[in-house]
């Protein structure tokens, strides 16, 4: 089986952390062909360190990391220091990073990786806000049909969201983005919050994964155990949801998701919805369903898969 190539766009983000490492502990089903960095959680600056200390704390300093915009295509950057920390990678004592980052802008190197690779080659995997993806569709929209899928975290439907009550962080930031995304008619696969909430990494999981004792499986672990400070005031247990880590998941087991193709648009016009992903779940507007929405997760197999790829890293 050829390893399905993928593209990386986040913003780490400890759970961005979590994603990366694993899909770079399943080389025989993923390549990792790049990662572009966003504003998002933290300022782009940090982002881009982040991805960098990332791909070195798996031993995997080959993985090119690129910087993409630092903000958004409209509004101001807004950040999530109050979840992830100042660094964005708070929890790990991960080392300032000797890869350097690439000097070719993010969206840029996604243009030209897309257009050189085969029609339906690569795989675009949106772990933050999706300025670069969306920016890069307004480059070159010939990439459009040339791209085999875009799998994103982001989004919402019946938990409303995590950023206002009706719209989640990553598409709150850039709603201008994600909506040009979602009309843009490439296949579109969504991790809200409505799946991710079903993937709630407990303590005793992380307990498991440190027990492993690799460094990065420990290191995971202690950026997991910063994360799960935020949260206490809408969790009733200890566990958080690992959100863009389903990205991964579903590109390894999608049997494990309750899935569901649905029209899906964003609002960008009101004040009170902006950034709110509109999921027609009942197919009432008889409109495309340009999106497959995964609505939960089986967590015994992803968390089971998780740690079986982590630990495999040094
Ligand atoms: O709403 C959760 C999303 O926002 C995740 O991608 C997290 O990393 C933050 O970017
Ligand atoms: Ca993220």
């Amino acid at each position: 089986m050829t390893p399905r190539k993928i593209i990386i766009d986040t913003d780490p983000g400890q759970d961005d952390a979590f994603a990366i490492l694993f899909a770079l502990g399943s080389p025989k089903e993923l390549e990792v062909v790049g990662i572009t960095t966003v504003g998002g959680n933290v300022p782009l600056r940090l982002t881009a360190i982040n991805a960098l200390k990332v791909v070195e704390l798996a031993g995997r300093p080959d993985v090119p990391v690129f910087a993409g915009c630092p903000a958004p295509m409209v509004k101001p950057l807004m950040t999530a220091e109050y979840v992830h920390g100042e660094t964005g990678l708070d929890g790990a004592d991960l080392p300032e990073p000797v890869t350097p980052l690439q000097t070719e802008h993010g969206v840029n190197w996604m243009v030209r990786t897309i257009m050189e690779a085969e029609v339906g080659e690569i795989t675009v995997c949106t772990l933050g806000p999706m300025t670069n993806l969306a920016m890069a569709m307004t480059m070159e929209p010939r990439i459009i049909p040339r791209i085999r899928e875009v799998v994103l975290m982001g989004g919402g439907f019946f938990e409303g969201g995590n950023a206002t009550p009706a719209a989640e962080f990553n598409i709150f930031v850039d709603p201008h983005a994600a909506h040009k995304v979602f009309a843009s008619g490439v296949p579109v696969t969504m991790a809200g919050i409505d799946c991710t909430y079903t993937a709630q990494m407990t303590p005793e999981w992380l307990g498991e994964l440190r027990a492993t004792g690799s460094r990065a499986a420990i290191e995971a672990a202690n950026l997991a155990d910063f994360f799960r400070i935020y949260g206490s005031h809408k969790f009733p247990t200890e566990a958080r949801p690992i959100h863009d880590a389903c990205v991964t998941g579903y590109l390894l087991a999608p049997e494990i998701f309750e899935q569901r193709q649905c029209h899906v648009t964003v609002e960008i016009s009101s004040p009170v919805t902006i950034g709110m992903t509109v999921v027609d779940w009942w197919h009432v507007t008889g409109q495309e369903k340009n999106c497959n929405v995964l609505r939960r997760i089986d967590p015994d197999p992803f968390f089971a898969l998780m740690l079986e790829r982590i630990s495999a890293l040094p």
